[in-house]
């Protein structure tokens, strides 16, 4: 069949709402400045979507900083990847600065958090396919992608379940042997969609019975998990036992970019193997800069943290309360799960928007398990205690119709005209 042919007819799990969805539930366009209050379509709403965790996004000198270095250097500097010309010493201070942060001796930084662990999971494996990966099963997509792009077997264990790992452990040990190869175990700090926090004190605890190494994708544990902030290895007291710790800047950080952080050796030979960064221009001086100032602000100012933590509590505690169920959230990352059909969910979601002016993500398969529907909340540190004691009040109205089969139209909602601003 022809290529587009196919893709005409089929256009995805995401894609087959398009016509129903696009510039509202899909694609929506957030306006104004970044944080708890933008306007969507017209009118004002309290925005629980942005992992802006700790409310740096529109932090004053957060901004300053990035104006200026864009100002001095311009978006283009450094041209070229960073082995061949785009090396700065702002880059390096970034990298030593991150390694003490994150308490390991090296790090590297990578342009994007997705291609970053993409790469590497691919740079960690044998090439010729004889160590075993041994993958928390709701680990994100760009575990899964960067374990498809090497040749290495691969076992999933039940999420978080540490007999299912030590089963999976005993059959990789095996192969690896036989094949000469090691054992890598990947997990996620803090499991962004559903907020449960990846076992890391189990799966450590393990590696005095099995030898693996661990590499632990914490986009969502940097900046909100352990006492300074260092992630959710810093949170169990295990960080030393991580051999490879990833953060990304796209949370927390509020910009672009990732990171990942070893011994000296190993982000050694990633920096001279990475594809990722070896055949890609390095990251550009404004991001650089940039996260230099978040970073700086992070660690000075971890009253941040705990606004954010105060927030959390109270959005979920009070949502709980009101019979909502948060599912295995133990860290900011606030799902609220239904059972719902596509159409209910969408009547509910339309309901928060269109008569609470409330903002909040819906998400479906593929992105979590068929069946199940979860509005996704991100509390932060810019939210206020009003925010959330608005958010629980239309929730428990929410939840009265809800009960009562209101939102059960079967029919998806007709989304409204769109307003461009
Ligand atoms: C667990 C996890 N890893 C990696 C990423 C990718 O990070 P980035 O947005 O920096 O590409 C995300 C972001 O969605 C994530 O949630």
């Amino acid at each position: 069949m022809d290529i587009f042919e196919r893709m005409k007819r089929d256009a995805g799990p995401l894609g087959q709402y398009q016509k129903i969805a696009e510039g509202y539930f899909m694609f929506p366009n957030l306006k104004g400045e970044l944080g708890p209050h933008m306007r969507f379509n017209g009118r004002e709403v309290l925005v629980w979507s942005l992992n802006n965790y700790l409310g740096l996004a529109n932090h004053p000198e957060v901004r300053k900083a990035d104006a200026e270095a864009c100002e001095k250097y311009g978006m283009a500097y450094p041209m070229g990847a960073r082995a061949m010309s785009g090396q700065t010493k702002y880059h390096r201070q970034l990298e030593e600065e991150l390694a003490a942060f994150v308490n390991k001796p090296s790090c590297y930084l990578l342009n994007f958090g997705y291609q970053g662990m993409n790469s590497i999971i691919d740079c960690l494996c044998d090439k010729r396919g004889r160590d075993v990966i041994v993958y928390d099963a709701e680990a994100h997509a760009c575990i899964i992608d960067g374990m498809r792009m090497t040749n290495c077997k691969r076992f999933s264990y039940i999420h978080n379940d540490m007999a299912s790992l030590e089963k999976r452990l005993v059959n990789a040990t095996r192969l690896a042997n036989e094949q000469g190869g090691g054992v890598l175990v990947i997990t996620e700090g803090v499991f962004g969609m559903t907020g449960a926090i990846g076992n890391l004190k189990g799966i450590t605890d393990l590696k005095e019975k099995y030898n693996f190494r661990l590499l632990v994708d914490d986009a969502h544990g940097i900046g909100t998990m352990g006492k300074t902030g260092a992630g959710t290895g810093e949170y169990f007291g295990v960080q030393d036992k991580i051999d490879v710790y990833f953060g990304t800047f796209a949370k927390s950080f509020a910009g672009i970019g990732a990171f990942v952080a070893s011994e000296k050796t190993i982000i050694d030979y990633l920096k001279y193997n990475m594809r990722s960064q070896i055949y890609a221009k390095s990251l550009p001086m404004p991001m650089t800069i940039g996260a230099l100032k978040r970073l700086d602000l992070i660690r000075k100012h971890p009253e941040y943290k705990d606004k954010l933590w105060e927030n959390v509590h109270a959005l979920q505690s009070g949502l709980k309360e009101r019979g909502f169920n948060l599912g295995r959230t133990e860290s900011c990352v606030t799902p609220v799960y239904f059972k719902s059909s596509v159409s209910e969910a969408t009547n509910m979601a339309y309901a928060l928007r269109e008569e609470f002016n409330i903002f909040c993500s819906v998400v479906l398969y593929p992105v979590i398990p068929k069946g199940e529907i979860i509005f996704r909340l991100i509390p932060t540190a810019a939210h206020s205690l009003d925010d959330v004691n608005y958010t629980l009040d239309c929730f428990g109205k929410l939840k009265d119709k809800l009960d009562s089969g209101y939102y059960d139209t079967g029919e998806v909602v007709k989304i409204p005209e769109l307003i461009e601003e």
